[in-house]
């Protein structure tokens, strides 16, 4: 069965690397009940039955994402709940609350911000069911999870600085566009940024705001720096969503990204790799969200009653302005 399951996971992760692709700012402000629905699977194999709480659709990274955890689903017959919560945290709870009283086997959860989870993660405890963080931690006791799926965001801001510090040669003004505020991808990523800025002094961070991870705010927020400052040298942007947005800002304003104004962001999404192959981007940090694979199969090991590790970390690269033109043929998301 173990044998037959990892055949079936390498299979998923072909699918999912060939599969995904992302589409951009694509938010969702509206409905504020989130929509628990049966993800498109036919039942076979499987008696797996998940539950997954996403945030919602606020960038192309999370919509690769999603379709990494359906289309994994699919392929394994698990059956899954999946509910989009329109970037909203009562919405995910409620989700929780759904799936504790459909009695799923294990559920999944980015969470939006990292906190405000004790008590419904309790619950679940309580009910016997493991919660799983993917991508985005919380900020609970050990005991009320599984286990994190996903990246190192405080090495992702560190990079993101030394890619910087080397684009500007150690010294100037950059901006930044923050994630969601009291997400951990922003706090830690903003936190990675500062700790590497330390070893370059004559590099600083004039302002710093949220653009809320999405194109449209990210466009909105440069355009108010852009009004402040004159002499801004680079954006460090936490996603890549926010840094096309800051893009289309600078670009408006008679100036030009990738060159007057360096832009360094977090991701590595299709869109990023073409700004860069046309000199409007300098390099991007990778987060992978392709996690269906690892996803399910933690699940499926908790469901088993198996030991599981309590950080499952990405694998992630840097890549630069210079090989995006060989770099974009072989992303998939
Ligand atoms: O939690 C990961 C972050 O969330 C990604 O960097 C961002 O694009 C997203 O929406």
């Amino acid at each position: 069965m173990k044998k037959l399951l990892s055949i079936v996971m390498a299979g998923a992760l072909m699918f999912s690397m060939t599969a995904c692709t992302g589409s951009a700012d694509s938010a969702t402000e509206s409905a504020a009940e989130p929509a628990v629905q049966e993800a498109e699977q036919t039942a076979a194999g499987g008696d797996l039955v998940v539950g997954f709480a996403q945030i919602g659709q606020e960038s192309g990274w999370r919509d690769a994402e999603t379709n990494s955890i359906k289309e994994t689903a699919t392929e394994l017959g698990v059956d899954l709940k999946f509910s989009d919560a329109q970037q909203k945290q009562e919405n995910q709870i409620k989700a929780i609350r759904t799936f504790i009283e459909q009695g799923v086997d294990v559920i999944g959860i980015a969470p939006v911000v990292e906190t405000g989870w004790e008590t419904v993660f309790k619950e679940a405890k309580d009910a016997g069911i493991p919660i799983v963080l993917v991508d985005r931690g919380a900020d609970v006791s050990d005991d009320l999870y599984a286990t994190f799926i996903g990246s190192d965001f405080i090495e992702e801001g560190k990079n993101a600085c030394i890619e910087m510090a080397r684009l500007l040669d150690g010294k100037g003004d950059v901006v930044e566009l923050q994630g969601t505020v009291g997400a951990s991808a922003a706090t830690e990523r903003m936190e990675g940024f500062a700790q590497e800025l330390a070893n370059h002094p004559d590099m600083k961070i004039i302002a710093s705001q949220t653009g809320d991870f999405t194109r449209a705010k990210g466009k909105e927020v440069m355009e108010s720096f852009l009004k402040s400052y004159t002499d801004i040298k680079g954006v460090y942007a936490h996603n890549d969503d926010m840094a096309l947005g800051a893009i289309e800002a600078i670009k408006d304003a008679g100036l030009k990204p990738g060159e007057d104004i360096k832009i360094v962001s977090v991701d590595g999404v299709g869109d990023i790799f073409q700004a860069m192959v046309d000199g409007e981007a300098n390099v991007t940090v990778e987060c992978n969200p392709l996690l269906g694979p690892q996803f399910f199969d933690v699940c499926q090991k908790l469901k088993d009653g198996q030991e599981v590790e309590k950080w499952v970390k990405s694998d992630e690269s840097v890549y630069r302005q210079e090989t995006a033109a060989e770099d974009i043929k072989t992303r998939v998301y």
